[in-house]
């Protein structure tokens, strides 16, 4: 790549007078070429496309592909997401036969009827959002029958890209639901209810609450540098890693937790005052109702020993207000997973935007108190019903603040 880039460069310059210009990101000017030259070096090196195989798309957007092989939207089918599995094995043996197919039309949309065939291991793949005409927005349809899917081999993404551009796929002008950058999204990350009605996923009206107006991908697809592949000329793109808590709890990089919750503190006589102030448009957490994040507190003397905690064993019991959550109840009334549900009884989370005062009662002697998020990707209640033992059940656990008296 680094040995015919400035060759490409000069080819763009002979096909496009203005192309000179094109590195300083014009507003209204069309996008640059694609770079023929590594084009044309993957047709000689004999490329096939199949559109649910993204390593067939690395020849010509190798960045993207390394970065989407890293999200969950790749994990997103049964084989290769133990937590959704578990989940969906639970729900066929009590609810029927007809459950897989439910979950097909988001965790394996390209092949809802065989759940096991190649199309459907790839998960959310680049057809997926790719390979389309545009997305009902009506908020009455979700996951697949929201998508609009257009004819096979035809690519739109977010730019205007003449037909013929690519040698192995069509292409044409830019999607608008998927440039607004949360259209696209809510089509599966809208709203969702179990049998009785009950909401269990409500990150859409969460986002539309929130009245902020900052897009999914603004922050789940961050701009970063280099270019999307070898076969386009801009120097940045959006990142397909699709960054999320998963990720940072699979791959224990810094991620959008850290940001997630401003924490800050202060002692009002013996009472430590926590302030958390949610920075995204949507719940803390969101999505899966199982979620569950867990403010803890420590109360430390002046050499640093510890006097004492908002919580030991049971979160729920000692420090409700310091459980960020949801509860459910079935129709005895007694604790439930979400999809089983006849009554939400509790949803204690950050809405969007939410800043909240959380106090507890130090012991005397406390010089400073640390104030600690953890956040877990299944809540131990909803990992006991399950069966569930994976990874996922521990948690992410948060840098501290320190709050001096
Ligand atoms: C309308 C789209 C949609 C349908 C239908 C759907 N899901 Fe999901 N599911 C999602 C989205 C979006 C997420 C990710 C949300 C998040 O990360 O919090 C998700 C996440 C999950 C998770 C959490 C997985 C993890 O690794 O944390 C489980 C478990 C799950 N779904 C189970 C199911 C089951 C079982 C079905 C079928 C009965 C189903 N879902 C049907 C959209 C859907
Ligand atoms: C969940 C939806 C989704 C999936 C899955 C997805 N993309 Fe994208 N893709 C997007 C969105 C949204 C953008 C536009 C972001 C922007 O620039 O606003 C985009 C942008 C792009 C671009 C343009 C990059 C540039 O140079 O600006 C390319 C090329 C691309 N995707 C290819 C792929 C390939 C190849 C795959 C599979 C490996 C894939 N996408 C999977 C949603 C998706
Ligand atoms: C032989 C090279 C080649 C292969 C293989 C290839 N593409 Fe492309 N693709 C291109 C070129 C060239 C463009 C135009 C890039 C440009 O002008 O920035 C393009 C553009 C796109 C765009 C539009 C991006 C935008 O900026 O709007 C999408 C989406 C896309 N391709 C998806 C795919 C997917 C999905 C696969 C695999 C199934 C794939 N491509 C395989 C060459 C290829
Ligand atoms: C076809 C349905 C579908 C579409 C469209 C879709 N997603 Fe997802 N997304 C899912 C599913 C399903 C999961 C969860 C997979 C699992 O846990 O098994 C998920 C997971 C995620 C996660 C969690 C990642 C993590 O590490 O925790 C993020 C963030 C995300 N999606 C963002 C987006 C954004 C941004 C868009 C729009 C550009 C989008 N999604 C479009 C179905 C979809
Ligand atoms: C200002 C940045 C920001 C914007 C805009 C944003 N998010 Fe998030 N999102 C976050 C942060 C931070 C987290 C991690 C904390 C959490 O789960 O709330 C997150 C988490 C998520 C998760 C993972 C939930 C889980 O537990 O696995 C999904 C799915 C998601 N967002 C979808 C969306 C969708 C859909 C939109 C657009 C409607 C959106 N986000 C807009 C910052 C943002």
């Amino acid at each position: 790549m680094r040995l015919h880039l400035p060759l490409a460069l000069l080819v763009a310059g002979c096909q496009t007078p203005t192309s000179s210009t094109t590195t300083a990101s014009p507003t209204n000017k069309p996008p640059p070429p694609a770079n023929v030259n590594d084009v044309a070096l993957a047709l000689a090196e004999g490329v096939t496309l199949d559109p649910d195989d993204p390593s067939t798309c690395q020849r010509c957007h190798a960045a993207v592909v390394a970065e989407f092989e890293e999200s969950l939207h790749r994990r997103a089918h049964h084989s290769s997401d133990p937590l959704y599995a578990t989940m969906r094995t639970m729900r066929t043996v009590k609810q029927g036969d007809h459950i897989p197919g439910q979950c097909a039309n988001c965790h394996n949309p390209r092949d809802t009827t065989d759940h096991e065939s190649k199309a459907a291991r790839a998960g959310v793949t680049c057809a997926t959002c790719h390979q389309l005409e545009g997305v009902h927005a009506d908020g009455g349809v979700k996951g697949v029958a929201a998508l609009q899917v257009g004819p096979g081999g035809l690519f739109r993404g977010p730019h205007d890209i003449g037909n013929g551009t690519s040698p192995l796929h069509a292409n044409g002008p830019k999607l608008p639901a998927l440039v607004d950058g949360s259209t696209l999204c809510l089509a599966c990350h809208g709203e969702e209810a179990n049998a009785a009605g009950v909401a269990t996923c409500t990150t859409g009206p969460e986002y539309v609450a929130s009245k902020d107006t900052r897009s999914c991908t603004s922050c789940h697809m961050p701009e970063v540098n280099g270019p999307s592949g070898p076969v386009t000329l801009r120097t940045t793109h959006r990142s397909h890693r699709f960054v999320g808590p998963h990720q940072q709890h699979r791959l224990g990089d810094g991620g959008v937790l850290d940001e997630a919750v401003k924490v800050t503190g202060r002692f009002e006589g013996d009472t430590v005052v926590a302030t958390l102030e949610n920075t995204s448009p949507h719940g803390f957490p969101t999505g899966f109702p199982a979620r569950m994040a867990l403010l803890e507190v420590r109360a430390l003397d002046a050499s640093g020993k510890e006097l004492g905690k908002n919580v030991t064993a049971d979160p729920m019991k000692e420090h409700p207000e310091a459980v960020f959550n949801r509860g459910y109840v079935d129709a005895e009334g007694k604790p439930s997973l979400a999809p089983f549900a006849a009554k939400q009884v509790r949803d204690n989370r950050l809405g969007g935007g939410e800043k909240r005062e959380l106090k507890w009662k130090a012991p005397a002697q406390t010089a400073r108190a640390e104030l600690r998020l953890k956040f877990f990707l299944v809540a131990p209640f909803a990992a006991k019903t399950m069966e569930y033992t994976g990874p996922e059940t521990k948690p992410v656990v948060l840098a501290p603040v320190v709050v001096s008296r």
